[in-house]
């Protein structure tokens, strides 16, 4: 794991082009950012990457794109504006509000997640924490919404008060008889959805990990409620071995320990269908190239679940800021359907063709924020590589920004050297670099990440050929033009490098 602090990162991020403060140029705001020329390719990557493998790749989900806005009936019922709060202390000198837990979290170093407000007023009067501004002293906590309210039309009246939405979730619930009623699905099925999702976070940091306005890519799964069997469980998640963080562990301090899937099933810690759509997901980033070990399952106690959630396992990343959420997995059961039924009025129960009864299906939640997910996999590949003397963001292929860059080995080919880039150019998202020697052009290529560099040479006039470098290993292959493209393409499906050309001695 990289020590590279997340103050570092983001300045990498920004010179790079992958991620820049937003409206920098009126100072910015905090907990918003733009993403830059190398970030977007990156970000969108990763989520057609995801909407592939949950939507497309699969028959029991399909997607759909709800919007941003909706009326506060909507998050009446779904409990955001009654129950979605984090709880503020003010400072009593300088008046600025502080996220209660994570102040006491950065002064004493103890966790209190899913403390309430009593506990946590104790901590900080019997620490004597003071504000971490101007020293002033703090005052009671109190419960701040995190729901951003805006007004709908030119007649401002309480009823056109409406939100942005604070998960896309819910969107997936109301629009649920839509997409039955439409669409030909039948129980255990998916609804997906990537959008932007908006918090009024109390105190938006560390980059991108706590952000006002960030992306979800969520998934509702329904199935029927008396169903615990989950047919798709299968060797492939049983056997999964992941870091485990128990609810007993973590109250009685103990360590994480590695376990597999199946014995979590067995011990009855988790469902089948948490189990299986706690794998997929982790799955999801480790076939991306996440290392292992960067990665554990953290299980929530009981003082913090979400006011919809009867168990909810999140994926941690490790950060250098310690291990963090990247992903939910929740039990929703039967709550916002519920709820959507009694607030509109409007039925939510579906007829199920298999048990010829009418039910309201039992939702488990696979909950990526893919900004988070930017982040982790940024730092999962970013490495200082001590012998090249420049960083190698190791990134995995389908992530990179660029997919190949093309060089002439010297100007006077540089004409040849375009040709191949235009080759290339309309089937991979491809770079062309001209300025500078090779060794530069690979280490600026090394630094975003590209994971393929070919270079034309003296030679590739005679022998139609080119050289294709490794970013990670820094091998080269010799391949000819006509067949360039086919191994590029072998190269990004994951075929190893060495059986894709032939192999030239390094020097
Ligand atoms: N629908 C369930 C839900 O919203 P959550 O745990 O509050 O659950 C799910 O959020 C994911 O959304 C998190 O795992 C995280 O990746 C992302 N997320 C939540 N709040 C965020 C924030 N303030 N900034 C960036 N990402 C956030």
């Amino acid at each position: 794991m990289s020590k590279l602090s997340i103050e570092d990162l983001s300045i990498f991020a920004k010179k790079k082009g992958f991620v820049f403060p937003s409206t920098e140029i009126y100072g910015g705001m905090s907990g918003f950012f733009e993403y830059g020329p190398l970030g977007v390719e990156l970000k969108n990557s990763l989520k057609q990457h995801w909407w592939k493998t949950f939507v497309q790749d699969r028959d029991d989900i399909c997607g759909i794109d709800g919007s941003i806005i909706s009326s506060g009936k909507v998050w009446e019922a779904s409990g955001h504006l009654s129950s979605f709060a984090d709880l503020l202390t003010e400072c009593s000198k300088c008046k600025k509000n502080h996220r209660a837990d994570h102040l006491i979290e950065d002064k004493l170093k103890i966790n209190v997640e899913g403390l309430g407000a009593d506990a946590l007023n104790k901590i900080i009067r019997d620490n004597k924490l003071e504000c971490p501004e101007c020293k002033g002293s703090l005052k009671e906590i109190a419960s701040f919404n995190l729901m951003f309210p805006v007004q709908v039309g030119a007649d401002a009246t309480k009823d056109s008060t409406a939100y942005l939405r604070g998960e896309t979730a819910q969107l997936i619930f109301t629009a649920f008889k839509s997409v039955v009623d439409s669409s030909r699905v039948k129980l255990p099925f998916g609804i997906a959805q990537i959008g932007k999702a908006f918090r009024n976070e109390i105190s938006p940091r560390d980059f991108l990990f706590r952000t006002r306005e960030f992306e979800q890519m969520e998934i509702e799964y329904f199935i029927r409620p008396k169903e615990k069997k989950c047919p798709l469980l299968s060797k492939r998640q049983l056997d999964l071995e992941v870091l485990f963080y128990s609810e007993s562990a973590q109250k009685s301090k103990k360590e994480q320990k590695k376990v597999k899937i199946s014995q979590l099933v067995k011990n009855k810690v988790m469902g089948e269908w948490h189990a299986y759509w706690l794998a997929e997901s982790y799955l999801w980033y480790t076939e991306l190239g996440m290392q292992e070990k960067n990665l554990r399952i953290r299980e929530h106690t009981s003082e913090e679940l979400s006011h919809y959630s009867s168990g909810t396992f999140d994926i941690d990343y490790n950060f250098p800021f310690g291990w963090k959420e990247i992903h939910g997995n929740a039990n929703r059961g039967q709550f916002d359907l519920t709820q959507h039924q009694k607030f509109s009025g409007k039925p939510m129960d579906i007829f199920d063709e298999e048990t010829k009864e009418k039910m309201i299906p039992w939702v488990v939640e696979p909950s990526f924020g893919a900004d988070r997910a930017f982040l982790a996999f940024l730092y999962d590949a970013y490495h200082e590589d001590k012998e090249r003397g420049n960083i190698v963001l190791k990134l995995h292929p389908k992530l990179a920004p660029f997919k190949v860059a093309v060089f002439p080995l010297v100007n006077k080919i540089e004409e040849q050297a375009l040709q191949v880039y235009l080759l290339l150019k309309k089937d991979f998202i491809s770079m062309f670099d001209r300025s500078g020697s090779v060794g530069r052009r690979y280490a600026r290529a090394d630094e975003i990440g590209i994971p393929y560099c070919v270079t034309v040479d003296f030679d590739t006039e005679k022998d139609k050929s080119v050289t294709i470098r490794d970013r990670d290993t820094t091998k080269q292959i010799r391949v000819k033009i006509t067949e360039l493209k086919d191994v590029l393409r072998k190269l990004l499906d994951g075929e190893k490098f060495e059986s894709c050309g032939k192999v030239l001695s390094q020097k």
